[in-house]
């Protein structure tokens, strides 16, 4: 345990200073689709080829993901908040309504998602109230050219760029 106090308040808005994109991390489980929204999305290795985020201890999704030993990423596009506001919803019904087909690793594919980086579970780590999740890249493709969706302090926005 770390002696440092830090106000749980002042970490959750300094930390929200920063800006990330918007992933959904699906797995097929019993022939049905499981997953997450996150923004804690990185590309970590090239050799290998390794991807990582990081689900919360308390998240019922991951533990469902985790089981499955596979996962895709699909990288959100700025049109699609639908999709990011239903499966980032508690509960059975995430992913009625949501557009998807299955891969040939057996793993959901949401429709109109930009990129999709299809996974096998590389690792696990733990890392303090969430878990450190790497994957190995078994395939990856870019769908789409168009703007990603962004979130920054609990809002969803789009890229502006500046000339
Ligand atoms: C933009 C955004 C980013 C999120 N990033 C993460 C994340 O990195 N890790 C995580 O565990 N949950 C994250 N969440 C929360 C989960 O998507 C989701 O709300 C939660 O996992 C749903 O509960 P369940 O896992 O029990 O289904 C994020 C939610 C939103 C809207």
């Amino acid at each position: 345990m770390s002696d440092i106090i830090i106000d749980p308040a002042a970490f959750r808005k300094v930390l929200g200073s920063y800006p990330t994109g918007v992933c959904i991390i699906t797995a097929l489980v019993d022939g049905k689709p499981a997953g997450l929204v996150v923004g804690s999305f990185t590309s970590v290795s090239l050799d290998p080829p390794l991807v990582g985020f990081f689900p919360d201890k308390s998240s019922t999704s991951w533990p469902l993901v985790e089981k499955a030993g596979h996962f895709a990423v699909n990288i959100m596009g700025a049109d699609q908040q639908p999709v990011c506001r239903a499966v980032s919803a508690k509960g059975e019904a995430k992913f009625l309504g949501v557009d998807y087909v299955i891969s040939d690793h057996n793993l959901p594919i949401i429709a109109n998602s930009l990129a999709v980086i299809e996974c096998r579970l590389y690792s696990v780590t733990e890392a303090g109230d969430h878990w450190f999740v790497l994957g190995e890249v078994l395939r990856m493709e870019t769908v789409r050219e168009d703007d990603p969706m962004l979130f920054h302090r609990g809002r969803y926005g789009s890229f502006a760029q500046q000339i």
